[in-house]
């Protein structure tokens, strides 16, 4: 599905190890893996329009143009499951800065409190990828973005795993200038705040404390 800044993608790759990752037989470790890959597919098409400069190189035979990203990058993975996403969109782009943010959600409020963050004063990078492998409810997503753009940040992108159409609608709502990337869109949240079909918890499921 694509349109409206929802990009779910279409790969065939993608697709067979989202089945892998949903399979409640799936070990914790081979969850961990599953969650880099796929989160490394996902980034290489939630960059296709980072900005590009010029580099004037020289290969063994002669002089030419080349190019090279002139964007700062920040990856802010969303305390705890957006953790394993980091290591497989790092790899992509090893110089990027990682800025943790620990939101967890109020039992009487149902709202997200924010409880860690230390970003700078001053912004150190020009473009954001959210990772949180599961968008939900959407209340944790809106409020990282009000925690970046309050920052100085503008260009975020959101790279999750699933999304329930609940949550993308609550995002769209608040941030439409903030695309979503994920591997594929769900039926429905149940009436605990999961996403039907899904994949269970995250991060349980992740750091085997289900
Ligand atoms: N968080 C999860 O880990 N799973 C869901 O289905 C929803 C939120």
């Amino acid at each position: 599905m694509q349109g409206k800044n929802i990009f779910a993608s279409s790969h065939p790759l993608v697709a067979h190890k989202l089945t892998k990752l949903r399979d409640q037989n799936t070990k914790p470790k081979k969850f961990r893996e599953l969650i880099r890959e796929i989160s490394a597919l996902l980034t290489y098409e939630a960059t296709q329009d980072l900005a590009l400069g010029p580099l004037p190189i020289e290969t063994p035979l002669k002089a030419t143009d080349g190019s090279m990203l002139i964007e700062k990058i920040g990856l802010v993975p969303i305390l705890r499951a957006g953790l394993g996403m980091v290591e497989g969109v790092w790899e992509l782009m090893p110089s990027a800065e990682v800025w943790h943010i620990g939101l967890y959600r109020d039992e009487r409020t149902l709202q997200p409190v924010e409880y860690y963050s230390k970003l700078p004063v001053e912004p150190t990078v020009s473009v954001c990828l959210i990772l949180d492998p599961m968008l939900a409810t959407g209340g944790t997503a809106v409020v990282t973005v009000d925690i970046l753009k309050r920052w100085g940040v503008s260009k975020i992108k959101f790279v999750g795993l699933i999304a329930a159409p609940e949550g993308i609608a609550k995002l769209h709502e608040h941030h439409p200038d903030v695309p979503i990337h994920v591997a594929a869109i769900d039926d429905h949240l149940n009436e605990v705040g999961y996403i039907v079909p899904g994949l269970g918890d995250a991060g349980d499921r992740q750091y085997g404390t289900a």
